[in-house]
């Protein structure tokens, strides 16, 4: 079980390296003044790479959390919990897979201020998943 967990873990800190960078190129991308196509281009390419790169570390993640729970009989409301936050950070993920495409399309029109909101969110979560996961309060 120590095993799985360790590489739980693990998984869990790369997908969050994707959660908490990728939303950052994007504050940049909507910063990029119109006539630098270049540095937009440059960070779009980074961005491509960065989320095909952490789409396979969240599967991971989540599969060997899956592994955890229904492989070595673990219950209560913080697992419950904790999944549902799961559930915020796999649709979040995804909305950041259509805000690049809003990118690439050019039809992105949100503020770099309102991307810097955005990459809180994967923060507030991690610290309230992990209360739960190591704490389990309920
Ligand atoms: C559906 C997805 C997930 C499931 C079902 C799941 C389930 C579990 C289970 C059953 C454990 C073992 C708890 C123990 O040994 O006491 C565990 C450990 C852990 N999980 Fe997850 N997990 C999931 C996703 C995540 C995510 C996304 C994070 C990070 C944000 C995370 C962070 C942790 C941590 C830090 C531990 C170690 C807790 C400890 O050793 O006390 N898990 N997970």
């Amino acid at each position: 079980m120590l095993w799985v967990k360790a590489f739980h873990i693990l998984f869990v800190i790369s997908w969050f390296a994707g959660l908490f960078y990728l939303p950052r190129i994007f504050v940049n991308l909507a910063m990029v003044p119109a006539d630098s196509s270049a540095e937009r281009e440059r960070l779009l390419l980074m961005a491509g790479k960065l989320f095909r790169f952490m789409t396979p570390l969240g599967v991971l993640a989540i599969a060997l959390g899956l592994w955890l729970w229904f492989g070595y009989g673990f219950s209560g409301g913080w697992l419950h919990a904790k999944t549902a936050l799961v559930i915020g950070l796999v649709g979040y993920h995804a909305w950041c897979g259509m805000l690049l495409a809003e990118f690439r399309t050019g039809s992105s029109i949100k503020s770099h201020v309102w991307f810097r909101v955005f990459n809180e969110v994967p923060v507030l979560a991690l610290l309230v998943i992990c209360i739960l996961a190591v704490v389990k309060p309920f």
